[in-house]
């Protein structure tokens, strides 16, 4: 027998059983966003390696270590995305949408050659929002709003939202030097990651999960000291706005992010559920990044949130994961007659999943898989049935007793299933 083959570690399968679950999380996030009039957008999962290098920066963890970067038979040097942030961009200014301000929400699979472990893969999932064209902190609440009502629609309520500016590039700088002054006093209760990170992405030290490090960084100067009048006036209006709208957070000047577009507002929502991986979304303002590149001066904001570590905390039991009807037959009559009604049934309630039983076998043997599938209901077909127009209809989960319903009152009871499932 040949070698049976495997998916690449920190990539996962989705098995049929799961994909409801997907689908819930997808249909009720993408509700959501379109709620707020965004628009999806599709990009390639391959990019030139140098978008990233130009967006997420050359020294970040993701550019340096984690992107799967190769050479195609033409001799490109070509990425995997691990991000949507900056397709995104590319797109917009390739397409000429930077006229107008634009609201795009985009999902589906990113890669980081992380070491995988609970909440953290190889190939993961995102559903991002990005705005482009639009400066205040009026769109920045917009975007934490969204996310707010996300965690609503989702039914999670232990989420907390930790909130930072970064300032301007100039602000950054006079911190960077200042910051850079008060690590190298205390170089030698640095460790190799850190001082390497000295010199090339010190802010990048604050994010160190090394708890040697830690009164370090406690001891550190606070970003938002160093924050202009305009920075300030942004950061205070947003919590103002957050205020007003009843969202709790806190402000973390620690909180850096890993990549290097962002400058002022940066958010991420923390779960403490998950363990080391609890960032369930993140995001934040990027002005820089359309001129950079290529495009026209053009402000921005944005988030993803990771699917599988939502997927993680969602509470699944009351989706559905089977159909809503499996039809069984008992009879020659019936069995012939069978594929006309399923096709009349799935054309007189719209959205109904309808398993029709295929491959014969006796009528235990269908009702038992009819069990298995977790449909809802049986539907019994006789020949008795098919001659006096009437289908047996039975609850498989819970109480109910079977009754012979008409063809009507059958469309009737399917409907209201189809609704109590959407
Ligand atoms: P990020 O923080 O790198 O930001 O990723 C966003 C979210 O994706 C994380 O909070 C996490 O939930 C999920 N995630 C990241 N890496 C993994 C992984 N290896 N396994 C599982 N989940 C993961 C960005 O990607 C920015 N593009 C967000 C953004 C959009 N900023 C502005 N607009």
């Amino acid at each position: 027998m040949s070698e049976r083959l495997q998916a690449i570690r920190g990539m996962h399968d989705v098995l049929p059983e799961r994909a409801p679950i997907w689908q819930h999380l997808e249909d009720r996030a993408r509700a959501v966003i379109e709620g707020y009039g965004y628009r999806e957008m599709r990009t390639p999962l391959v990019e030139p390696v140098e978008l990233f290098k130009r967006s997420i920066g050359e020294v970040t963890d993701i550019v340096e270590k984690e992107m799967y970067a190769f050479d195609d038979r033409g001799g490109d040097r070509l990425a995997l995305r691990p991000e949507g942030t900056a397709s995104c961009v590319r797109a917009a200014i390739e397409h000429g949408l930077l006229d107008q301000p634009q609201r795009i929400w985009y999902r589906g699979p990113m890669f980081r050659r992380e070491r995988p472990q609970r909440g953290r893969y190889r190939q993961f999932h995102q559903i991002g929002v990005e705005v482009l064209g639009l400066a205040g902190p009026d769109v920045d609440l917009e975007v934490i709003t969204m996310t707010r009502r996300l965690w609503q629609a989702l039914g999670l309520a232990d989420l907390r939202l930790e909130l930072n500016s970064l300032g301007d590039s100039d602000e950054r700088a006079r911190y960077r030097t200042d910051l850079v002054a008060h690590l190298q006093a205390h170089e030698s209760a640095l460790d190799d990651d850190s001082r390497r990170r000295l010199d090339t992405n010190p802010l990048r030290v604050l994010d160190s999960k090394n708890p040697a490090l830690a009164p370090v960084i406690a001891a550190a100067p606070s970003l938002l000291d160093y924050l202009g009048d305009n920075s300030r006036a942004h950061f205070e209006a947003l919590c103002a706005g957050l205020d007003a709208a009843g969202i709790g957070y806190q402000v973390n000047p620690r909180l850096v992010r890993g990549l290097d577009y962002y400058n002022r507002t940066v958010f991420e929502w923390i779960t403490d559920a998950l363990g080391a991986q609890g960032t369930v979304c993140a995001g934040g303002r990027y002005d820089g990044l359309v001129a950079q590149l290529g495009g026209r001066d053009t402000p921005a904001v944005g988030f993803a949130l990771g699917v599988e570590r939502l997927l993680d905390l969602i509470d699944t039991s009351s989706i559905d994961t089977g159909p809503d009807a499996y039809l069984v037959t008992l009879g020659e009559a019936a069995a012939a007659a069978a594929p006309a009604i399923a096709e009349r049934l799935r054309d007189a309630v719209p959205g109904l999943k309808l398993l029709m039983h295929c491959g014969g076998g006796g009528f235990k043997n269908q009702f038992k898989k009819a069990d298995k599938s977790g449909a809802q209901l049986a539907l019994i077909l006789g020949d008795e049935e098919v001659a006096q127009g009437t289908v047996g209809c039975k609850p498989l989960r819970g109480a109910g007793e079977q009754r012979s319903l008409s063809f009507d009152d059958l469309v009737a009871t399917l409907h209201e299933r189809v609704n109590q499932r959407t």
